[in-house]
């Protein structure tokens, strides 16, 4: 047995949706709690749902009694204050799970590079039931920033980088596309990010609003492309070694190595500080 899954999703992993209308809104992302969970300093979040309603992101599979990243429960200091945001998450009227705001850093493309993971939204989800996909609804204005996503972590040519201006809304299989923002600039990026069970719900809300499954990303500099490559690969192999030397398992267990300072992470503490 399989999931239910998206077809729209099926050909490249990601769907662009009609542009919401952002500058129209307050900027509730300043008057919600951010919490501090993990050790990068690059990305803090602030939890609309969490497992329990409490004030905190850690994944859903990491609380007593674990659960899957559905059902997740409004946290009602920051809903009280972002009742748009929280309208927006509930549109698509799917099942949802971790909903949150992120606060990235600007970054490099280099440090994009280096943070490109998958997530692990579909883990204790069972078979028969809808597959976790997320919603990245761009808060802030960044047209010169870009979702990276990647079908293989190691080859550029799989590249796809989409465009984050304010009110960019992008639904993404983040367990199957490696992803990472790329976020030049000077202020920092909030995007909302919601977890929803394929179904029908999202279905119909993604259909409704002229979906796009394929853009054309014109290719980077190639010189500078290849020195991006090669700082992320560097700073991928000292932190192998620096794991390594901790006794760590600086894998997923599928070889895929942990990076840090990501946008989305749901390893122990620990095993991201950087040594
Ligand atoms: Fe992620």
């Amino acid at each position: 047995m399989d999931y239910t899954r998206l077809q729209i999703l099926e050909d490249t992993g990601y769907v662009i949706v009609d542009s919401y209308g952002q500058a129209a809104d307050p900027q509730e992302w300043h008057d919600i709690e951010f919490v501090d969970w993990k050790s990068s300093g690059d990305t803090r979040f602030a939890p609309l749902a969490s497992a329990y309603g409490d004030m905190e992101c850690n994944g859903f599979w990491n609380h007593t009694p674990p659960k899957t990243d559905k059902d997740g429960v409004w946290v009602p200091k920051n809903v009280a204050a972002a009742p748009i945001l929280t309208r927006r998450a509930q549109e698509p009227g799917a099942n949802i799970g971790r909903c949150r705001v992120i606060e990235l850093q600007p970054n490099t493309y280099a440090d994009a590079i280096y943070n490109l993971h998958r997530d692990d939204n579909n883990r204790l989800n069972p078979e028969g039931t809808g597959w976790i996909v997320r919603a990245f609804f761009n808060l802030t204005d960044n047209p010169d920033s870009v979702m990276i996503l990647r079908e293989d972590k190691d080859d550029p040519s799989t590249e796809t980088r989409i465009p984050l201006p304010a009110g960019a809304q992008v639904v993404l299989d983040t367990q199957r596309l490696y992803h990472s923002v790329w976020h030049p600039g000077a202020e920092p990026r909030y995007c909302l990010i919601t977890s929803y069970e394929s179904g029908p719900e999202l279905e119909s809300w993604i259909l409704a609003r002229k979906p796009v499954n394929r853009i054309v990303t014109p290719p980077l500099d190639q010189a500078f492309a290849e020195a991006a490559y090669a700082t992320a690969q560097e700073r991928r192999d000292a932190r192998a070694r620096a794991l390594a030397a901790k006794g760590a398992d600086p894998t997923f267990g599928d070889g895929t190595l942990r990076a840090g300072g990501m946008d989305e992470y749901e390893a122990p503490v620990e095993i991201l500080s950087e040594a």
